[in-house]
């Protein structure tokens, strides 16, 4: 393939690309459909764009569908019960999302007659709309001409651009050249068509020069270092924190559970009880019980920080009274609407305890 002197915009190279390469989403409108009049359900884009805030489209896709098939518009969940919610987010992580999704959901459907706002200034008011969000809503729900900027298409603008201020300070700079590029028409496919060429052509490792639309502009690609950018500076590395957890089974089969506090990590999802979590845990049993320590630990990363959880378990009698929390009936326990690292703690309780 000869590289093409650009002669078209960028942004009309790289739409004529879309048109035949967009990748397909749930959430998406095609953009033949989109060009025949079909325009895309704000509900379905806001949903979509909260759920893929810091998280891949490979594990968006299944929650996608199961939110939209169980709650198909805003009404439907503005008026969903919380803890359905926080259970159907579970895994997902970032909980506070999920918490700010049903305010936004309530805000909108009875404040705002179950219609988002069309612009990215009345976007952000609205909770867990931040100015991502907001740009990602206006650009692709209603075609505004906003910059939408992920890590996809700073890569994009670093190696199109040969930027080599490292990461994060190169953020505004990348983000201006991106406004640059910005069409005033279909800004909502372009938005969406340059983060698909940063996830499959202009990918992080091994980019594909070769088949990219903008390969005759690419500064990077004539240097021969597209692969390197964007530099990025040292990361400090994660503290590490310990902390002792506690799974009391009674003999009925019912799991005791606390509901976390709204406020701070996990907030609002279900947990098992236990100590705070820093340098030297102190125990922190909920009830009296014979707790067997479990030699396995769990293991999990959050965004700041390494966890490690000792894991305490306890066959416990029928009467028993606990300092936090509630028992749930084995029936009314799914471990999946746990977040990952309380359902980690279950498998290793179940293995211990000999249950399904
Ligand atoms: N990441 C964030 N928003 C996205 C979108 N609309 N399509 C694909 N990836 C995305």
């Amino acid at each position: 393939m000869r590289d093409q002197p650009a002669k078209q915009p960028l942004s009309a190279i790289l739409l004529e690309w879309y048109d035949n390469n967009a990748r397909r989403f749930p959430w998406r409108v095609p953009p033949g459909d989109r060009g025949a009049g079909k325009p895309p359900d704000p509900y379905a884009v806001w949903l979509s764009e909260v759920m893929l805030q810091q998280t891949t489209t490979a594990a968006v896709r299944d929650y996608f569908i199961r939110f939209t098939q169980r709650w198909p518009d805003i009404h439907a969940l503005a008026n969903a019960k919380d803890s359905d919610v926080m259970a159907a987010w579970a895994g997902l992580g970032y909980y506070a999302r999920a918490r700010n999704l049903l305010k936004c959901a309530r805000m909108v459907s009875r404040e705002l007659e179950g219609k988002f706002p069309d612009s990215h200034e009345a976007l952000l008011r609205l909770p867990g709309v931040g100015p991502y969000t907001a740009a990602a809503i206006a650009a692709i729900a209603f075609d505004r001409k906003e910059t939408v900027v992920d890590g996809n298409v700073e890569r994009v603008m670093a190696r199109l651009n040969d930027v080599t201020t490292p990461l994060p300070a190169a953020k505004p700079e990348l983000k201006a050249l991106a406004a640059r590029l910005t069409p005033a028409k279909r800004p909502g496919d372009y938005a969406q068509a340059v983060m698909d060429l940063g996830a499959t052509i202009c990918t992080p490792k091994t980019p594909h020069c070769g088949v990219c639309p903008w390969r005759g502009a690419c500064q990077a690609r004539v240097k021969g270092k597209a692969a390197d950018l964007p530099y990025r500076q040292a990361k400090t590395p994660k503290p590490r924190r310990r902390g002792l957890i506690y799974l009391a089974r009674r003999k009925d089969g019912a799991w005791l559970l606390e509901r976390r506090p709204d406020k701070g990590l996990l907030g609002g999802m279900l947990g098992w009880p236990g100590s705070a979590w820093g340098e030297n845990p102190r125990p922190a049993p909920p009830c009296q019980a014979e707790w067997l320590p479990v030699p396995a630990e769990v293991r999990h990363t959050f965004t700041h920080f390494h966890l490690r959880l000792a894991v305490h378990v306890a066959e416990v009698d029928m009467g028993t009274m606990a300092d936090c929390g509630f028992f749930l009936s084995g029936q009314d326990f799914r471990p999946g609407d746990l977040p990952t690292v309380m359902r980690k703690a279950h498998d290793i309780a179940c293995s211990v305890l000999d249950v399904d």
